[in-house]
């Protein structure tokens, strides 16, 4: 029995075992079908009945993916969970969009972020961390509050120059990319009525997915030969 979220791709559902029950409790943004308290009273409910089940969901189920409420949920039932790591759609995306998040010199960090918060409570973050122009920023489920996320950082110093990369569908053959600076981001997605899935990349080490288009000298010699 597969429990599966909306961001798991049909090609990887096609996976299952021929015969296997699917229950979709997909969720979408602003919209959730399925709440989560329902979802762990499945799992647990189902779990009880004798199925093996297997709760997948996009890229890792630990990163944003409320993996440890429905573990939590099921431990407290008793019942044993594994846990089996994915690729989170950061890394996933960095990869297939080559962006190279900790380019040595460039960057000396990189710091994973929620662009939406519970009930849509107002974004509380270390602005003035994030605004570091040494931290490369992903930002997950980001979308909706783009133009929030963009101005405050500006607003805390980091520079409005600052390429941002979004990346829609990820690692999928529709995949899309946009770049942008910091200054305009919220622009040129609206302008591209970019929709979810997006995962947004900020910062220098972003001007280095051109390495995948042009020859390695051509594009930026100053952070390469920093990085040297
Ligand atoms: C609820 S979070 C789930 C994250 C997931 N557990 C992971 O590890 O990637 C959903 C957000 O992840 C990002 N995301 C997941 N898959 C993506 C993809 N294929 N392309 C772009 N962004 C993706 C988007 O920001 C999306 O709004």
């Amino acid at each position: 029995m597969v429990v599966y979220d909306r961001l798991v791709s049909d090609e990887i559902l096609g996976l299952a075992v021929p015969g296997v029950t699917l229950i979709d409790v997909g969720k979408r943004p602003q919209h959730h079908p399925v709440p989560q308290e329902e979802i762990n009273d499945l799992l647990v409910s189902l779990a009880r009945a004798g199925r093996q089940v297997v709760r997948l969901k996009g890229g890792d189920p630990l990163m944003f993916g409320r993996g440890g409420e429905e573990a939590i949920a099921l431990r407290a039932a008793g019942i044993p969970v594994e846990i089996v790591p994915g690729i989170t759609s950061a890394q996933g995306t960095a990869a297939a969009a080559m962006v190279p998040l900790t380019h040595r010199g460039i960057a000396t960090s990189v710091r994973y972020l929620t662009g939406h918060c519970r009930a849509d409570a107002e974004l509380d973050f270390d602005w003035d961390g994030l605004a570091d122009p040494d931290t490369t920023l992903v930002v997950y489920m980001g979308l909706a509050n783009i133009e929030e996320i963009a101005g405050k950082l500006i607003a805390h110093g980091r520079a409005a120059c600052t390429p941002v990369l979004a990346v829609v569908n990820a690692t999928r053959a529709d995949q899309r990319k946009l770049h942008a600076m910091l200054g305009d981001i919220s622009t040129a997605v609206a302008t591209a009525e970019l929709q979810s899935p997006v995962l947004f990349i900020i910062g220098e080490v972003v001007t280095l997915s051109k390495l995948a288009e042009v020859p390695l000298d051509a594009i930026c010699p100053q952070h390469i030969a920093a990085a040297e």
